[in-house]
């Protein structure tokens, strides 16, 4: 095993939760339209573009949107987040993440960013963590969604760390399976039994010790 050098962070559900604030702005979208949307129809956006979100909320209602509305909807969506986030601040950072950052960083180690979030960077500020990365990689940067790796493959070329000495921060089965595919070391962050294929699986940083992620590195 390669020694590890370049620590990829999902955002969404990894760094903050974000999905609550999609929710309340996907459900009145799909109240517009009539369709139910529930808590678990959330579960299947998470780490997913935007464009396809609103597809599988269309599918849910079985409709369909000419090209224009389609689009107009996506930005209607957008501008309800954007309020939502824009009251963020650093209290909405998930617990340890701050701790976990700082080590990595004290110990010289390559952070990057790896999210499909063309919201990414804003996000990044508004919570105050945007300097800890030495290379954002978002949902403006990348042609394929999550499981193909290139927006991980990026992120690891951008800070010039091999594949095989990254290690992958993940809450979506999409994204574990993406830093699979790149050969990189995948930390799930959620259920075990949803993220099973990840290498390793933790609820949330609280329970990642010093310990765990200075054998990881090794
Ligand atoms: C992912 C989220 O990180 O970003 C998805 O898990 C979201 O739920 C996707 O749809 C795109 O986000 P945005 O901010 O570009 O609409
Ligand atoms: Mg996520």
């Amino acid at each position: 095993m390669k020694e590890k050098k370049g620590f990829i962070f999902d955002l969404d559900g990894v760094i903050v939760d974000t999905a609550k604030y999609h929710f309340l702005a996907w459900k009145n979208l799909a109240e517009e339209l009539d369709i139910n949307f529930t808590e678990k129809d959330n579960e299947r956006l998470k780490g997913v573009s935007r464009v396809r979100s609103l597809e599988i909320i269309l599918e849910l209602g079985n409709k369909t949107l000419s090209k224009e509305d389609f689009d107009n909807y996506l930005v209607q969506k957008n501008e309800e987040y954007l309020d939502y986030i824009d009251k963020m601040d650093e209290n909405e950072i998930l617990p340890d993440v701050l701790k976990t950052l700082k080590f990595l960083k004290e110990k010289g180690y390559h952070i990057v960013l790896g999210s499909a979030s063309k919201n990414a960077r804003r996000i990044l500020k508004q919570v105050n963590l945007i300097d800890y990365f030495d290379a954002i990689v978002d949902g403006n940067d990348v042609s394929k969604a999550k499981p193909d790796p290139e927006v991980f493959v990026i992120g690891a070329t951008k800070v010039g760390v091999e594949n095989e000495a990254c290690v992958v921060f993940e809450d979506s089965v999409a994204g574990i399976q993406a830093s699979n595919t790149a050969g990189m070391t995948s930390i799930g962050i959620g259920s075990k039994t949803v993220l099973g294929e990840a290498d390793y699986v933790f609820a949330d940083f609280t329970e990642m010790s010093d310990e765990f992620l200075n054998k990881l590195i090794k």
